[in-house]
């Protein structure tokens, strides 16, 4: 016979199992998740893994080449700020014992063993980087110095990545690298153009000066998904408005790259052996009204197309002269711009549909310049 003792201290062993099991359910589902949930992942060996930084690396581009260089069985450490980029676009390698997040601003020094940098960090629309011009050339200027000092320091390889807007409103066409660019050094995207412009100074100076091995890729409009849905940008721009029933709101001549052929111009690039500039875009041209009508067409919407006045020192035509890329980085865009157009019209519906239900349906909008104090500095 029990005595009360004995029968009150099982009863609690009862209860406590009980309260346990599910609890022990979950953490089983948990850890089957987790195992489960990274995308798949290349195995490399010490010798031919790297320890990579990606500054930027939450944002449009450089969460894509986080997902190239994560499968490819790299190391890889993303430093951001969130000013444009966002966790959601990394969250998928949260966790993975290759990969890291570090919330920083690359305006103050980072003190990080790696062996290569792609130095993303940067907003990259006009509305963003209008935003707050000041904080844009901060980044640009003290934000490469900081990743070139970096580079020196560890003996890494150092990526930039540069852009088209260098050449400015260009004369010449198409841009080939030697290309010197018509710069308006004061107009609004002045804080872009020339921080962009004096970052390849950088470089260059770190690399004659110091010896440190530079890349420079001079990108051109790209998209894709992951794309930020109020960014001003051409094809973000058509496909919103085209979603949404609204006019499409044509400005400009542009060509476009899908992301994934960008990026993998960028990873041949940093691994190349070629220290000057080079074009990565798609020497396709089309003229805005081409793009508007094929957006329409895809997306199957009714939108009107209403012609707008040109925003300031916009350039009226640009296109990339890739020929060194197809020589001697054996690149170019491979992805034809339907296919692409109609993965990012996917992806742009899906997160319509996930920001109607947190009742936020972002509008494009036109680039302007901020009045006040700024927010971000
Ligand atoms: N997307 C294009 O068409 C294009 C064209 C030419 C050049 N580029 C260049 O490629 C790079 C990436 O562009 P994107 O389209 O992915 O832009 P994006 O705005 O999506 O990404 C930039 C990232 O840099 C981060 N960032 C900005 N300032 C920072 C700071 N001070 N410290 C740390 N992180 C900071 C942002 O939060 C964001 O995650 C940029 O350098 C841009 O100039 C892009």
């Amino acid at each position: 016979m029990r005595s009360i003792q004995e029968q009150g201290d099982l009863k609690i062993e009862q209860i406590v199992e009980e309260a346990v099991a599910p609890l022990k359910e979950k953490i089983h589902d948990l850890e089957q998740s987790v195992s489960q949930k990274y995308p798949p992942v290349k195995f490399l060996s010490e010798k031919d893994r790297k320890r990579i930084l990606i500054t930027g690396g939450a944002g449009f581009v450089g969460s894509h080449l986080t997902d190239k260089l994560m499968m490819d069985g790299h190391e890889v450490t993303v430093v951001d700020n969130f000013f444009t980029g966002r966790k959601r676009n990394v969250e998928h390698w949260i966790g993975h014992e290759n990969f890291e997040l570090i919330n920083h601003d690359v305006v103050e020094p980072l003190y990080i063993e790696v062996d290569q940098i792609y130095h993303l960090a940067s907003p990259a629309s006009p509305p963003n980087y209008m935003y707050n011009p000041i904080k844009t050339l901060k980044t640009n200027t003290i934000g490469t110095l900081n990743m070139l000092g970096l580079a020196k320091r560890v003996g890494a390889r150092l990526l930039l990545a540069s852009t088209s807007e260098i050449y400015g409103d260009p004369e010449v066409h198409p841009q080939s690298e030697d290309y010197w660019g018509h710069v308006n050094p004061i107009g609004p995207r002045a804080c872009y153009d020339e921080g962009k412009r004096v970052a390849e100074t950088m470089c260059y100076a770190y690399m004659k000066q110091e010896g440190v091995e530079v890349r420079v890729a001079r990108i051109f409009n790209t998209f894709g998904s992951r794309m930020h849905m109020n960014d001003g940008r051409v094809v973000s721009n058509f496909i919103l408005q085209a979603l949404q029933g609204e006019p499409l709101t044509v400005r400009m001549t542009r060509v476009c790259l899908l992301c994934s052929d960008l990026v993998n111009g960028l990873v041949l690039l940093m691994n190349s052996n070629i220290s000057s500039p080079v074009n990565l875009g798609n020497p396709e041209e089309h003229t805005i009204l081409e793009f508007a009508r094929l957006i329409k067409s895809l997306v199957v919407s009714h939108s009107q197309i209403q012609f707008l006045a040109e925003a300031q020192d916009d350039p009226q035509r640009r296109r990339p002269d890739i020929r060194k890329a197809k020589m001697l980085l054996g690149w170019e865009p491979v992805v034809p711009l339907e296919e692409g157009l109609n993965k990012t019209i996917q992806y742009f519906s899906r997160e319509l549909e996930h920001q109607a239900n947190n009742q936020y349906i972002p509008k494009p909008k036109a680039a302007r310049m901020k009045k006040g104090r700024p927010r971000h500095n």
